[in-house]
């Protein structure tokens, strides 16, 4: 077994996993953090997308090693003070999702797109979740709450 320290949602936390642990089987399994989606576990689906440092990453391909002592935001920690995140409401008001599977990794990327400065318009925003798969909205809805969730976070940090 290997001891790694994992800063999640601004919490420290000391996890002991076995050296071929996925960092999303730590989250989920250790930390129970259920948020974090496995849709594929071969990097194809985006569900289970968080925040390393500041990155949306793929948390089914890194070795929960290999993020010892990483700053690691998951859907859980979006929320301030129990209101929801603006990219949390926009999905909800403009009903960017159904089943809801692939909605957590959805609104990680799309924070980091925004962050990033690639949310600019419905083309950018279909270009930068090119690597999240959803399976049931057709993506115009996921699309229209990306923009309006952008356009909320703008205005919160102006
Ligand atoms: S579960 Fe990680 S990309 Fe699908
Ligand atoms: S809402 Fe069902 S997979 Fe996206």
């Amino acid at each position: 077994m290997e001891t790694i320290e994992l800063k999640v949602n601004g919490r420290t936390r000391t996890v002991h996993c076995l050296p071929n642990a996925t960092l999303v089987d730590v989250l989920r399994d250790h930390l129970h953090l259920t948020g974090t989606h496995i849709g594929c576990d071969t990097t194809q689906c985006g569900a289970c997308t968080i925040h390393v440092d500041g990155d949306a990453v793929k948390a089914c391909t890194v070795l929960a090693v290999r993020s010892d002592g990483a700053e690691i935001m998951t859907i859980e920690g979006l929320a301030e003070n129990e209101a929801s995140h603006p990219m949390q409401k926009a999905f909800n008001e403009c009903h960017g999702l159904q089943c809801g599977f692939c909605t957590p990794g959805m609104i990680m990327s799309a924070v980091d797109l925004v962050n990033k400065g690639f949310a600019s318009d419905p083309t950018a925003v279909r270009e930068g979740l090119s690597g999240n798969i959803c399976r049931c909205t057709g993506y115009q809805n996921i699309v229209a709450a990306v923009m309006q969730g952008a356009s909320e976070m703008q205005e919160q940090s102006s």
